[in-house]
């Protein structure tokens, strides 16, 4: 029975098939430093408490540290039919120090126990850099807010012009986006932070295993409180899965603005070379392909949200092997998400932006209509009524193919006598500079903003 581990009770080797069909060792192996170190700490902790040889221990620390070396180097050799990562280390150790010894490290461990150490380990050390990814685009769109302050483009709702906003506005909008993913993110590092290892393959161990000094070695917080639900909760990989996709959907949505700003209809922007793409076929084109992928991703992540959940859903207490299946999309969801986040950063970082087009876009009287009532109300007038009035002006311009600031001051007089000379004054620019309250688009307003960003980015 070559090769067959736990091969005791069986008199027959695994079908080559069912070797290949169960391995996970192309998928976990990127678990591999997180497994040697959390085997470590297992190993001084069993030698400590007296539960194996203090000798037998040092030689499997030291053995360890030599996978590890091998692993580095790429001279490890991956073999299908040890299984897992699991697998593939202790049967390596096995030949480095004698599997007499290296059969000691599993004592008091399950490899139920051991891969959801492993993979929170993972997270705790690789969520703090997706943050560090959030945190640059975060910057590059405060930077690029800066210098757009006094730069005007129509907000939109139900993609119609709405009313008059500032560039820098629309684009610390995203960065408000940004700033709740790295509270999910902040939160998921909190909820990854408990070591299971001790609870054995789901009951706990019969051995004075002393978990708080494993968690310690490892930096975690938390040793978990029940072995029935820390070998089988996949919690922490939900929510990481969560925050992902709803982080790709507010990249999707910038990828979508930007689209549409760089078609020839909108013009607000214009692409850096190097973030565009040609067509093989017409000479012209100037593709958004970046943004595009960006958009595109969003359903891979969403994708692996819903096939986690899907996984976990029926499944009875504690370990079951489809819990395997944990793994692929959580690396292809913080993969796809760390290099939309960096393709996303160098776009920002290039665009430029067309302030002739926004400010003649607008500059589109029927933008104003708001203002119009805004200016009635100011005078005394329900807004109820002046909304009415507005409307009645606006369709007297139409019906005239005028503006809404083509009237003259009689014919709006004619319609309410509230109006008086000051109301020629209402431009896109009064309109936006009217709007200065905590969270409105006027210039003090941004300016707390991006304060507010300094401070959130540990700039100020
Ligand atoms: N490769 C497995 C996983 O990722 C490790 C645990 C296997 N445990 C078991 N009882 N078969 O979940």
């Amino acid at each position: 029975m070559s090769g067959k581990r736990w091969s005791g009770r069986f008199s027959k080797a695994t079908h080559k098939s069912v070797e290949q069909f169960t391995s996970s060792v192309d998928v976990d192996r990127e678990l591999w430093r997180e497994d040697i170190d959390a085997s470590i700490a297992h190993a001084r902790m069993l030698g400590d408490q007296g539960i194996i040889p203090k000798e037998a221990a040092a030689r499997i620390i030291e053995g360890l540290g030599e996978v590890g070396a091998e692993i580095e180097a790429g001279r490890f050799q991956w073999r299908d039919d040890l299984e897992d990562v699991h697998g593939n280390i202790e049967g390596r150790l096995a030949q480095l120090i004698g599997a007499e010894t290296a059969g000691r490290l599993h004592t008091g461990r399950s490899r139920n126990d051991q891969v959801a150490t492993d993979l929170r380990l993972w997270l705790k050390r690789r969520l703090p850099g997706v943050r560090e990814s959030i945190a640059r685009l975060q910057r590059s769109l405060m930077v690029r807010a800066e210098e757009q302050v006094d730069t005007v483009l129509p907000g939109y709702t139900h993609l119609q012009r709405a009313q008059p906003v500032t560039l820098a506005h629309h684009l610390l909008a995203y960065f408000e986006m940004l700033q709740r993913d790295q509270v999910r993110f902040a939160s998921c590092l909190e909820s990854v932070d408990e070591l299971p290892l001790g609870s054995g393959a789901l009951a706990g161990a019969p051995y004075p295993l002393d978990r708080r000094a494993v968690a310690d070695e490892l930096g975690f917080a938390r040793v978990s409180a029940n072995s029935l639900d820390a070998v089988s909760d996949r919690d922490f990989v939900i929510d990481v899965q969560a925050a992902s996709a709803t982080c790709m959907m507010h990249l999707s949505r910038l990828a979508e603005e930007i689209v549409l700003w760089t078609t020839s209809e909108f013009g607000f922007a214009l692409l850096d070379d190097a973030y565009a793409t040609g067509s093989s076929l017409m000479p012209q084109k100037k593709n958004p392909d970046v943004a595009e992928l960006v958009r595109g991703r969003s359903g891979r992540v969403y994708g692996n949200l819903t096939a986690i959940l899907t996984t976990m859903k029926g499944l009875p207490l504690s370990y079951n092997r489809d819990l395997q299946e944990d793994k692929a999309g959580l690396f292809d969801s913080l993969h796809t998400l760390t290099s939309c986040l960096e393709a996303m950063t160098g776009m920002i970082e290039t665009i430029t932006f067309d302030a002739a087009r926004t400010e003649a876009a607008a500059s589109d009287p029927t933008l104003l209509a708001t203002d119009f009532a805004d200016y009635l109300v100011q005078r005394g007038a329900p807004f109820e009524e002046a909304h009415g009035i507005v409307g009645r002006l606006v369709r007297l311009a139409e019906d005239s193919e005028r503006s809404l600031t083509e009237l003259s001051l009689d014919e709006l007089r004619g319609v309410s006598s509230l109006f008086d000379e000051d109301v020629l004054c209402i431009s896109a620019e009064s309109s936006v500079e009217s709007r200065s309250l905590p969270g409105g688009t006027g210039a003090d307003s941004v300016r707390t903003q991006l304060e507010r960003a300094r401070q959130l980015l540990g700039e100020a």
